[in-house]
């Protein structure tokens, strides 16, 4: 359950949470299109909230506005101002906050080109993602019987409101038949990410993770991780991946906003590894974490002091 909070920004106003509502015929309600986007606020070691890689998710945002052709009537500006806002508004030092861009009522049926596109800002307080200790000591994934949409199914690269009716579906089946995460296939067959993370793994230390083509969304985390790595010399690469390179790797790991950097301990009933938090992943979670949390100053660039 979300804990209610004081104040919710919607078109340009900051409402009361109980008043930010919606009319029953919201275009978007009944299709499906919109964007939106999910971004992180940490207190870090100096005692201070800052908004982590504010830029990159409100210009994935707008390229997904782009992408479905919606216009929103706030600037970019105006969004990240909101995002900032939201946390002070409703004094929370950490916090999950999602810009939503929706089609709003007026004419019904799918075209509907002239109904407003409106567009809210709410924060709520998340933990962990993936369940209490999973950041630590990983989780269970299972390869879904759904695929990812084919790349002209729909727009991998948007992150888009409908398109996670298909992130739905993989996670009620994974969470339903006892794991928990999803891991989907493309319709090649090839690995693409989870329901809400992109992947990576691990084998004889190099790092690889499905490449940008694959119909995967360009995450923000999967970036972070990937300079990290560099910066660590790890070396890496983008390149398609099999589910039998993700039982036969040494380690496995999902990274995303809200996951953050969770290791994968096992693989449709097959330990990866040791089934222990690999040196990789360790390695590349802790620096994750010391920037977004800790002390570490090295990229001042992803930090949006709030
Ligand atoms: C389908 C999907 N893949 C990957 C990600 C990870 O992206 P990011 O690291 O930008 O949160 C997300 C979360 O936004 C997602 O929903």
């Amino acid at each position: 359950m979300v804990d209610k909070l004081k104040k919710i920004w919607l078109e340009g106003e900051f409402v009361d949470w109980d008043e930010a509502k919606v009319h029953v015929l919201t275009h978007s309600l009944h299709y499906g299109l919109g964007a939106f986007e999910g971004i992180r606020a940490y207190r870090r070691g100096d005692g201070q909230t800052y908004v982590f890689r504010l830029k990159e998710h409100i210009d994935r945002l707008f390229d997904t506005c782009k992408l479905i052709a919606i216009q929103p009537r706030f600037s970019r500006d105006q969004v990240a101002e909101a995002t900032v806002k939201i946390l002070r508004e409703n004094g929370m030092e950490e916090g999950y906050i999602r810009p939503l861009v929706y089609v709003g009522d007026g004419a019904m049926g799918v075209y509907a080109h002239d109904n407003p596109v409106r567009t809210m800002v709410v924060a709520w307080k998340w933990g962990t993602y993936l369940g209490t200790g999973a950041t630590e000591n990983g989780i269970r994934a299972k390869i879904s019987s759904f695929q990812r949409h084919h790349i002209n199914v729909s727009l991998a690269k948007a992150k888009m409101m409908g398109q996670y009716t298909n992130s739905t579906l993989a996670k009620r089946e994974a969470r339903i038949a006892g794991y928990d995460e999803a891991i989907l296939l493309d319709t090649h067959g090839y690995v693409s990410e989870g329901s809400g993370e992109n992947i990576f793994l691990v084998r004889r230390g190099k790092l690889m993770t499905p490449p940008l083509s694959a119909s995967i969304l360009e995450g923000i985390t999967r970036d972070t991780i990937l300079a990290l790595a560099r910066e660590e010399g790890i070396p890496t690469s983008e390149e398609m991946v099999t589910r039998d390179q993700l039982y036969l790797a040494d380690e496995v790991f999902f990274t995303g906003t809200a996951a953050e950097v969770t290791p994968i301990r096992e693989v449709d009933n097959r330990t990866i590894g040791e089934g222990q938090v690999g040196p990789v992943t360790r390695r590349l979670q802790k620096r994750f974490f010391d920037i977004v949390r800790g002390t570490d100053n090295s990229h001042p660039e992803w930090l949006t002091r709030v």
